[in-house]
């Protein structure tokens, strides 16, 4: 994913801004709202003791207790709720406080491409275990990835790269076989819940609270997608209210200083204050969803609907599809190869970009798939 990054940079430098689209990179729908700007102005206005200086580990208490109202589950208080730098801090976070040195965590292929490093950080074993033909969680493969050592699960739902929305039926199946496994691993396997899509589900598709479920589980969440300031590093980790004791608090607060995030940046906490409404308006994020998925499907791709996050996850049309993305590359076309989230089969397209720059880069990839010798669809 950063090679593509840096690719981009470098055809941007060398051929100008408008020569090139980009459709590696999870870019949320636009830059930050008016209101977002002026709640980032205030905040930064604001005078008074320690402002700008250390604070508590975990985060101003008002912030804190802002977003434990906000999540509106019954008997999470502010305790519940630490502040990070980002939805990827919240997941490293609570592997730091929860998995040991020679655990296993199981994630669910196609996975965010930065697991596998965030458990090698803390020295845990990822372990993939493949998904149901329909892109769902399968139920009998995780069974059957849990071992002994298994202390964690990571579960990212709406799903990058693959949109796929765990359903209620499925998280009370997943809980189900958890609980199963806790005797065996010595106790119960926590369920880290990565929901930095939260806010980006598209009906008739609805998230399911994981806390409802398994209360042995924490979210991990971030204001990078929906608000748009991924470069800012502002998001949380929420435990379930039964994990928020004080030990765990003051194991978190020795985590957060051992990862050497310190505290979630103070500006950006505070700027959360001076907003009112933290909702986003998903109608335009399925109306380019909808418009993208019928440009691939036209361009010749293979894919499904995603239900949520920003993402079309479509089959390689060819065999190699480091090469099918190495060709479109050279057209100046970037897509992130499938290898980087387990499944090197496919390939993701971030739907965010204007329609018209969507619809230059398929018809490029209409003309690779219709044209390439080399297509597995023939
Ligand atoms: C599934 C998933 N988790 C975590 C992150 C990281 O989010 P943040 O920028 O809030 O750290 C991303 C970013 O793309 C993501 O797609």
């Amino acid at each position: 994913m950063r090679r593509m990054f840096a690719q981009g940079q470098r055809l941007r430098a060398e051929f100008g801004d408008d020569a090139v689209v980009d459709l590696a990179l999870g870019q949320p729908l636009d830059e930050p709202l008016p209101e977002v700007r002026d709640a980032l102005l205030a905040a930064a206005s604001e005078r008074g003791r320690a402002r700008f200086g250390y604070m508590p580990n975990l985060g101003f208490p008002e912030v804190r207790e802002r977003v434990a109202a906000h999540m509106g589950v019954e008997g999470l208080e502010r305790e519940s709720i630490i502040l990070t730098g980002g939805a990827g801090a919240a997941v490293v976070l609570a592997l730091r406080a929860f998995v040991d040195v020679g655990d296993e965590v199981v994630g669910i292929t196609p996975y965010f491409g930065e697991y596998p490093a965030y458990c090698n950080t803390i020295g845990a074993t990822f372990v993939p275990a493949a998904p149901s033909d329909d892109g769902g969680l399968d139920l009998e493969a995780i069974a059957a990835a849990l071992t002994p050592r298994t202390r964690a699960l990571v579960l990212n739902t709406p799903c990058n790269p693959s949109g796929h929305v765990v359903d209620e039926s499925e998280m009370a199946a997943l809980a189900e076989v958890l609980e199963e496994h806790a005797p065996v691993a010595g106790g119960p396997v926590l369920l880290i819940v990565d929901e930095v899509y939260h806010r980006l589900v598209y009906p008739p598709a609805r998230r399911v609270d994981p806390f409802a479920l398994h209360p042995r589980t924490v979210l991990a969440r971030s204001f990078s997608k929906d608000l748009g300031l991924a470069g800012e590093r502002i998001g949380y980790l929420a435990l379930h209210p039964a994990l928020a004791t004080p030990e765990i608090g003051r194991a978190l607060e020795v985590c957060m200083r051992a990862i050497g995030f310190v505290n979630a940046p103070a500006t950006m906490q505070r700027m959360l204050l001076h907003l009112p409404v933290w909702q986003v308006d998903t109608l335009p994020y399925v109306e380019r969803r909808d418009h993208a998925v019928a440009c691939a499907r036209e361009a010749g791709l293979d894919l499904g609907v995603p239900d949520g996050a920003l993402y079309l996850w479509a089959r390689s049309p060819w065999d190699d599809t480091l090469d099918f993305v190495q060709t479109l590359a050279r057209r100046r076309v970037l897509v992130a190869p499938g290898v980087g989230f387990g499944m090197p089969s496919h390939l993701r397209i971030c739907f965010t970009a204007p329609r018209e720059r969507l619809e230059e880069a398929m018809e490029i990839v209409s003309g690779l798939v219709s044209s390439a010798p080399r297509s597995a669809l023939g």
